[in-house]
């Protein structure tokens, strides 16, 4: 078969995949990034003024504004994830990051788990949590203190939730507060009062923070104590996403290894990322992998998730796995899950201020907050799934390297189809190199 029928049959596979709407689109990773980029427009109903966000998402006036003393802008790749079915939907998953294969990675993951099904979530109500520290109290005063704040819960309740008039409006606001003693610190004895507060499709940070300190001086007028502290908290454990995924175990096959055993010894590797924190450091890294690029690429706050994710992972007292992997005994299918505090928005912050982001968050079709921790906490399984498999196997060198290829082929002038057949010969002849790229590309590939 010559390149122009299978160069042609590959159009017609893409365009039958978009008029589906299916996600899985074939060949994609072989086309050029104009190309690529049409489809995304096509895909997600962008106008020309939106696709050209691909090529500058922020002026430097807008970037002026953001943060101070702006001298630049970073740019990061934007790659698209597909393949990608969540709760019945299929998404392509605009993900910000400099590792190479982490896309080519994501999209893998999610291939296996669209075979299986595709991925199931729920995510709890966006409920974040605010923390008032209050200082000065003795060890006698404590139980009167806890019980007068518990007789004014309402009123407190009430000046938290006046303080947006937008939330309330959209069925957010102040919800409860806890009231946490903590008798013997080194500080003494002190008291912590949480607002758990709703923030609907925004993160929330300025409403919560806002809101805390409008009940400190309530708060100190209840208890006699004097408020130090009066901010939310990273560990957003009321606000948890869940993915889970079921894998068909002939997926699983790799590198002469039947699905079964990569099956079996994905759930060994998982073990000692349950028993190790050396091993969970670089599984939970895994994950984040995947959920960092798409939380910039949505103009999410990603010092946030992360702090949230390992926090969640050293809730137990010793740091763990956020994934869970076991065999199906019936089926012998591979059973993932994944849970994580997820606190994103898709309103506000510079999810909207930033132009690409705003772009990103339209070609994902996010319908609010909860649908936005879905997908994320999704990529973050495939992502997970991927890694496991070739770390089980045959290693992640060699996929790496087969990217390395195909980058060098590209850098020597390579058209996007020849990079990919330059790429397969240098693996085969195991001399990845820019030189010998460079002559592969001068005798036409
Ligand atoms: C590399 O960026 C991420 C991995 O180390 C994750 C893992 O080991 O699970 C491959």
């Amino acid at each position: 078969m010559n390149s122009h029928s299978s160069s042609d049959q590959n159009t017609t596979a893409l365009e039958a995949a978009l008029a589906a709407r299916s996600s899985r689109l074939p060949g994609f990773y072989r086309l050029s990034v104009a190309q690529r980029r049409a489809i995304v427009a096509s895909w997600a109903g962008l106008s020309a003024a939106e696709a050209n966000h691909f090529d500058c998402g922020l002026p430097l006036e807008r970037a002026d504004a953001m943060i101070e003393n702006v001298v630049g802008c970073f740019s990061l790749p934007v790659g698209i994830a597909t393949n990608f079915t969540v709760d019945g939907r299929d998404l392509l998953v605009p993900m910000a990051v400099e590792e190479p294969s982490v896309v080519a990675a994501a999209s893998h993951g999610a291939l296996m788990v669209r075979a299986g099904g595709g991925f199931v979530t729920a995510v709890d109500e966006p409920v974040m949590i605010g923390q008032i520290q209050v200082m000065g109290l003795n060890a006698e005063q404590m139980a009167p203190a806890c019980a007068r704040l518990r007789a004014l819960e309402a009123d407190i309740l009430a000046v938290a939730h006046a303080q947006s008039a937008s939330l309330p409006r959209l069925g957010g606001g102040a919800r409860a507060l806890e009231i946490r003693p903590f008798p013997e610190t080194p500080a003494g004895p002190m008291l912590v009062v949480h607002l758990l507060y709703d923030t609907r499709d925004a993160m929330g940070a300025n409403a919560v923070n806002t809101a805390c300190e409008a009940i400190a001086p309530v708060i100190e007028a209840a208890t006699g104590g004097q408020v130090l502290m009066r901010i939310l908290s990273n560990l957003a454990d009321r606000r948890l996403a869940r993915a889970s995924c079921r894998v068909p175990v002939a997926q699983l096959s790799k590198g002469g290894l039947e699905g079964a055993e990569v099956a079996r010894r994905i759930v060994a590797a998982n073990a000692l990322a349950v028993v190790d924190p050396y091993r969970a450091a670089t599984h939970n890294k895994g994950i984040l992998n995947g959920i960092d690029p798409v939380v910039i690429a949505t103009g999410n706050d990603w010092r946030s998730v992360e702090a949230g994710a390992h926090a969640y992972a050293a809730r137990s007292g010793q740091y763990r796995s956020l994934t869970d992997w076991s065999v199906d005994e019936t089926s012998g299918d591979l059973l993932g899950s994944l849970e994580l505090p997820l606190a994103l928005g898709t309103v506000g912050g510079s999810s909207r201020s930033h132009a690409l982001a705003a772009t990103c968050l339209k070609v994902l079709g996010a319908n609010g907050s909860q649908e936005l921790a879905a997908t994320v906490a999704s990529v973050g399984l495939a992502q997970n799934l991927s890694a496991l498999r070739a770390l089980v196997s045959e290693g992640i060198q060699s996929g790496h390297m087969a990217l390395h290829a195909r980058q060098l082929a590209l850098a020597a002038g390579a058209s996007a189809e020849a990079a990919h057949r330059i790429a397969e010969q240098m693996v085969r002849e195991g001399s990845v190199r820019s030189a010998r790229a460079a002559e592969l590309v001068a005798i036409g590939g």
